[in-house]
C-alpha cells in the first residue's frame, strides 16, 4: 500500500510548477483521483493528459469565490469525496512598498490569502463530518519578509497564523492543517526575480542552488499522508537552510 492509496486530493494552481509536481508524485503514491484547479485551463488540461492516471482538470479561479464553488461542485460530483486539499495557486506582483499600487496588492491578497480561504470553506465541514482531511497551505520564505514583496509577504505570513487556527478548530475531527513554506524554487515564479537578485540569494544560501518542484512536493506528500497524522499546525521550511 502506497502513502495515498485510495485518497482523493484537490490541488489548486496544478498545472505547472510546484503545484503540477505534487499532483504527479500523488498519483505515483497511487491516490484514487487529483483534481487540479487552475485559471490557465490549457494548461492544467495539458498537465493532466501528460500524468495518466485519474487526473481531473477543472477550470477555476481561487480568488473567485463562486468560481471555486463550481469547481469544488464539480470535483464532489466526480470523485464523492476529497481526503487532501492542496492550497498552492499563488502569484506575485513585486514593487517596493513606496511604488506599489493598490491593484498590485489586491490581487495578490486576493490570489494567495482570500483564495485559501475561498478553498478551505468548500471542505472544512465535510472533512468534519467524513472524520478526515489533510489540508497544506503553501506559503513561502518571503513571509518571514522579503524586499519588494510587502504584499505576498502579508498574504503568506497571514496563511501562518491561519493554518495554526484551523489546525485547532479541526484537529479533534481527525483533520490536520499545516503549511509548506518554500525558499526559491526552480519554476516560472522564480524567473520574474531579477538575475542579479536570485544570484545574491543562492551566494547567500547553504544549498548554493534553487530548490526543485519535485523536492517541494516530498514535503507537501508527507503532510497529506498518515506519516504525519501527528503533525499539526506546523510550517515546514523548504529551503535548502536558506533564511531571508
Ligand atoms: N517558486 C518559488 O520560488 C516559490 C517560493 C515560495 C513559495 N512559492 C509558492 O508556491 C506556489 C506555487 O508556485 P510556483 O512557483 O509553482 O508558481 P508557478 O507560477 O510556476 O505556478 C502557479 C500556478 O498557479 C496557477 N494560478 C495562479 N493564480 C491562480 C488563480 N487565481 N486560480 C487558480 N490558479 C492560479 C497558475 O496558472 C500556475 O499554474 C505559490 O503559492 C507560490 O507563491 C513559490
Amino acid at each position: 500500500m502506497k502513502a495515498l492509496s485510495g485518497k482523493f486530493a484537490v490541488v489548486t494552481g496544478g498545472g505547472k510548477g510546484i503545484g503540477a509536481a505534487v499532483a504527479k508524485r500523488f498519483i505515483a503514491e497511487d491516490a484514487a483521483g487529483v483534481a487540479v484547479l487552475d485559471y490557465d485551463w490549457a494548461a492544467a488540461r495539458a498537465f493532466a493528459e501528460s500524468v495518466g492516471g485519474n487526473v481531473l482538470a477543472v477550470k477555476c479561479d481561487v480568488s473567485d469565490r463562486e468560481d471555486v464553488g463550481k469547481a469544488f461542485a464539480s470535483v464532489y460530483k466526480e470523485f464523492g469525496r476529497i481526503d487532501v486539499l492542496i492550497n498552492n495557486a499563488g502569484i506575485t506582483r513585486d514593487a517596493m512598498y513606496h511604488k506599489m499600487t493598490f491593484e498590485q496588492w489586491d490581487a495578490v491578497i486576493n490570489v494567495n490569502l482570500n483564495g485559501v480561504n475561498n478553498c478551505c470553506v468548500q471542505v472544512a465541514a465535510k472533512m468534519r463530518e467524513q472524520g478526515y482531511g489533510k489540508i497544506v497551505n503553501i506559503s513561502s520564505s518571503s513571509a518571514y519578509g522579503n524586499v519588494g514583496q510587502a504584499n505576498y509577504s502579508a498574504a503568506k505570513s497571514a496563511l501562518f497564523g491561519f493554518t495554526k487556527t484551523l489546525a485547532k478548530e479541526l484537529g479533534g475531527k481527525n483533520i490536520t492543517v499545516n503549511a509548506v513554506a518554500p525558499g526559491m524554487i526552480d519554476t516560472d515564479m522564480l524567473k520574474t526575480i531579477p538575475e542579479q537578485v536570485l544570484n545574491s540569494f543562492i551566494a547567500a544560501s547553504p544549498a548554493k542552488r534553487a530548490g526543485s518542484p519535485e523536492e517541494v512536493a516530498g514535503a507537501v506528500l508527507f503532510l497529506s499522508c498518515d506519516d504525519s497524522s501527528y503533525v499539526n499546525g506546523v510550517v515546514v521550511d523548504v529551503n535548502g537552510g536558506f533564511i531571508t
